[in-house]
C-alpha cells in the first residue's frame, strides 16, 4: 500500500483522516516521523498554506505527503475568518475563544450563512496537486453537540437539523468539507494506480 505523511499536528484530523483512507494509503503521522514543532502557515488563502505546510515535510523527509487547510467563511461576517480560522480569537487562542467570539459577532445577525471549505496539497516527488472540499450550512445560535473539535458545535451543514458536533464521527467524514476533500484524494491514488 502507498504510505504518506499527513502534515498535521491536530490529532483530530489525523483521526478523521486516517478512518477514510484506511483501505487505500497507510497514513505516518508527524511524530512517527519525528517531526516535531509548528508547521509554518503564513500564507493568504487556503492553497498556499497547504502547500506550505506539505513543503515543510518533504523538505524534512524527501517523502511524498500531504496537508491539508480548512476555513470557515461566514457571509455576514464578508467571508471572516475564512483562512485565519485558527487565530480567529487571537494566537494562541483555543477552539472555545472561537467559538465565543463567533457567537458574539453573530448575535442578532439573521443572515448565518456560512459555509467549510478544505484544500488538501499532495506533494508526490515535491509536485503540489489539489483537492477541494465545500460544505455550505449555517452558524447556530448555541452550542450543540459534544463531539468533534473547533467549529463544529456552532455549524449546521445544509440538509441536516443537527451540527458536526451532534453527529458520529463516520457520518461527519462521509459529508464533511475535508471529507469530501478527502474521496477527491482517495480517488486520485486509487486510480492512479490501475
Ligand atoms: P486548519 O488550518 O485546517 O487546521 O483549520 C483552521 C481552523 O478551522 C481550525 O483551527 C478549526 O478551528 C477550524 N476547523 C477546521 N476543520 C474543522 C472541522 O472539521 N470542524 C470544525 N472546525 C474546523
Amino acid at each position: 500500500m502507498e504510505e504518506l505523511i499527513f502534515a498535521t499536528n491536530n490529532k483530530h484530523k489525523l483521526q478523521e483522516v486516517s478512518e477514510i483512507l484506511r483501505d487505500c494509503v497507510v497514513i505516518h503521522s508527524l511524530a512517527e516521523r519525528g517531526l516535531s514543532g509548528d508547521i509554518p502557515e503564513t500564507a493568504d488563502t487556503l492553497e498556499g498554506n497547504a502547500l506550505q505546510k506539505a513543503q515543510w515535510v518533504y523538505e524534512r523527509t524527501g517523502a511524498d505527503c500531504f496537508a491539508d487547510d480548512t476555513g470557515l467563511e461566514v457571509d455576514a461576517l464578508g467571508g471572516r475568518p475564512g483562512v485565519y480560522s485558527a487565530r480567529y480569537a487571537g494566537e494562541h487562542c483555543t477552539f472555545d475563544d472561537n467559538v465565543n467570539k463567533m457567537l458574539r459577532e453573530m448575535e442578532g445577525q439573521q443572515n448565518r450563512k456560512a459555509r467549510f471549505r478544505t484544500v488538501i496539497c499532495l506533494l508526490e516527488k515535491g509536485v503540489p496537486r489539489y483537492f477541494e472540499g465545500c460544505v455550505e450550512g449555517s452558524i447556530l445560535t448555541e452550542r450543540y453537540g459534544q463531539g468533534g473539535f473547533g467549529y463544529d458545535p456552532i455549524f449546521m451543514p445544509d440538509r441536516f437539523a443537527v451540527s458536526y458536533a451532534e453527529m458520529p464521527l463516520e457520518v461527519k467524514n462521509r459529508i464533511s468539507h475535508r471529507g469530501l476533500a478527502v474521496a477527491k484524494l482517495v480517488d486520485y491514488l486509487t486510480h492512479k494506480t490501475q
